[in-house]
Parts: structure tokens; sequence; C-alpha cells
């Protein structure tokens, strides 16, 4: 089962894209809110770098406990020293996980959900992109990509979600991209076997980015009836590390977009923010935003079918039918 862009809606959703990221990069602010999350607790995966360490950042100097979900300890502790010092805040604390592992994932949580009984905002943040020339795989044997962006947040959330439901108004918030509507994702073949990668082919994190989508509308439609609401978003294209596992022509190409028209980290970490604070989103779950606004047309792939089958199908694979 699977469900594509029409040539004619990739080309449509691209030139939109385009257009709004180079409005937003000579627009003055981004979707800014000034929200305050005082005693809140927020957890943010990736937090080490790009848009995560930004958006921790954020949330230290308006008042939350920040717990910093990173995969490298040490790189991770270098940005909770800053984050303190930036902020000024005493409530930044660093977790261990890798998303590429189950059972890290399983000990983050678990430690996760003993320290915080009640979790607030949770942002599946992290995220891994190679322009893959052969597939790659996670300690549990998943394509790099779907297990680490996609399966790898379904368990966590999952796992911290009796926490999340404890909040006054909790919100879970997964980043997806724009790329999504470049996938090709099938449930039968969700591990690309047979898939013939090539260099340059992003297929994979295009799959991964349309799953974190249509979990988080599957998920805000389980979450029908309780204070949770759920938001994917693009952040735009950003000048943070994402590309830095790219082959060195892929670096030099993302390299020229970097120092033209991709969005200081701080634009599009406001585009994040603004999903995890804006009063005015309070009345919507399950929906994808970019820029600051609803992505409308991305609806037509975020079909109920395949979200259900997602994740039917991912529930089989981390093991918590
Ligand atoms: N930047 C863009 O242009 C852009 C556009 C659209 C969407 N996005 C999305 O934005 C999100 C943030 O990315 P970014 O741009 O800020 O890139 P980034 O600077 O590379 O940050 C990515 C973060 O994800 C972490 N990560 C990767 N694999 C992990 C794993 N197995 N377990 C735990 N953490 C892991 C990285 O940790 P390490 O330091 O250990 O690698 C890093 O902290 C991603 O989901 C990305 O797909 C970015």
């Amino acid at each position: 089962m699977a469900l594509h862009a029409s040539p004619f809606q990739l080309f449509y959703f691209l030139v939109e894209w385009f257009v709004l990221q180079v409005l937003r990069l000579f627009q003055g602010p981004s979707p800014r809110t000034e929200e305050s999350v005082q005693g809140k607790v927020v957890v943010i995966t990736g937090a080490n770098s790009g848009l995560g360490k930004y958006v921790a950042d954020e949330m230290a100097k308006r008042g939350a406990t920040v717990v910093m979900a990173c995969r490298n300890m040490v790189e991770g502790q270098k940005a909770l020293e800053e984050i303190k010092r930036n902020s000024g805040s005493t409530t930044v604390e660093l977790s261990e996980l890798d998303l590429s592992d189950v059972s890290s994932i399983r000990k983050c949580a678990a430690s996760l959900k003993s320290k915080y009984p009640t979790i607030d905002i949770l942002i599946n943040n992290a995220g891994i992109s190679l322009d893959c020339a052969e597939r790659r795989f996670t300690k549990d044997g998943f394509e790099l990509h779907l297990g680490t962006n996609h399966l790898g947040h379904f368990l966590l959330t999952n796992l911290l979600l009796d926490n999340i439901k404890k909040a006054s108004s909790g919100r879970i918030i997964t980043v997806s991209s724009t790329a999504a509507v470049m996938s090709n994702l099938n449930i039968d073949n969700l591990m690309l076997e047979n898939s013939g990668l090539g260099l340059g082919n992003t297929m994979p994190y295009n799959n991964s980015k349309l799953a974190n989508a249509l979990f988080s509308k599957e998920l805000g439609k389980r979450l029908n009836g309780t204070r949770v609401k759920t938001y994917s978003v693009c952040p735009g294209l950003a000048r943070s590390n994402i590309f830095q596992h790219y082959s060195t022509t892929g670096k030099i190409s993302m390299g020229l977009g970097k120092y033209t028209f991709f969005l200081p980290v701080n634009k599009a970490g406001d585009i994040i923010l603004f999903c995890a604070l804006a009063k005015e989103l309070s009345i919507s779950s399950g929906k994808m935003y970019r820029f600051g606004r609803q992505f409308s047309s991305i609806e037509p792939l975020l079909t109920d079918h395949l979200a259900t089958a997602l994740w039917e199908k991912s529930e089989q694979l981390v093991g918590i039918q």
C-alpha cells in the first residue's frame, strides 16, 4: 500500500515551498511566540545541535525544565553548559537517548517517566539524513532513516504518553519536512528491500518524514478526548548540521544553499517553537504546519488509511502491541 504525489502536485508543492522559504528569509520575524513555559517540563530529542539546541535554549530562557535527550553525551554536555550560561537556567538536564537503538529508547523513557511524572511538551526533533548509496540499518535492523526518525520517536512517544496525558495541556511536536511530499512510502516495503538506492537518493529520508506526519496525524486522532494535542512541522531548510553525513557532492550542493536561501537556525527553530507554544493552535490536533501556517496541501497524502496502517505496522516492529 503506497500513496504518491502526482507530478503536478509535486511541482506545486516545490514551487510553493521555495517561494515561502525565500519570503521567510527576507521577512521580519518568524512566527515567534512569547508564551511562557514557566514550571513546565519540556523534553527535546537531538537537543545538542541545530534546531533542537536553539529550541532547548529558548525553552530554558522562558522558564521550563528542559530535558535534552541526546545520543552524543560529550556534545550534549557542551550544549547543556552553553544553554545554562545563555539562559541563566538551572533546570536544564541531559538524558542519553539513541533513537536507532530500541533498548536505549526504553532505558531513556523509563528514567524520564520516573523522574518527571508530568511531561508537558515532547518535541520529537532529532533526525538523520543521508544521500544514500546503499541502505543502512539501526541496531535492531530497521532501515536507518525510518528506524531513527520515525520508529524511534514512535516508541519514545508511546512510552511517555501516560506522563504527557497528565499535563494540563500537553503537546507533542514531531519535526517532519516538506521532503515528505517526495516520498514513496510503501507500507509493504518499509525497509526498502531491493530498492536499488544510488548516491544522491534521499528517498529513505523523505519516507521517514512522511511517516513523521502520518504518525502525528494518527496520534492526534487516538488522543481525541484527552488534553494532549499533536502537531507535525516542517521548519524550512536551515543552516544546521543535518547535511553533515552527505557525500561530498551532496555537501557542496547543500553548502551553496546554506550560504544563499537557507534559513538561519533561529528562524527555523521559531517555526518549531510556534507549534509547541502558540495558543491559537490549541484547538487543532494532528495537522502539519510550516512557516507558521497549516500545510493544507499535504493533506491528500496523509490519508486515514495510510496513517492507521503505518501505526499498526510500527507497533509490530517496535513490539508495543
Ligand atoms: N535543517 C534543515 O534544513 C531541515 C529541514 C527540514 C526538516 N529538518 C528536520 O529538523 C530536525 C532537526 O535537524 P537539524 O536541522 O537541527 O539537524 P542537526 O543539526 O543535524 O541536528 C540533528 C540532531 O539529531 C540527532 N540525532 C541524529 N541521530 C540520532 C539518534 N540515532 N539518536 C538520537 N539523536 C540523534 C543529532 O545528534 P548527533 O549530534 O549525535 O548526530 C542532532 O542532535 C530533523 O528532524 C530534520 O529532519 C531539518
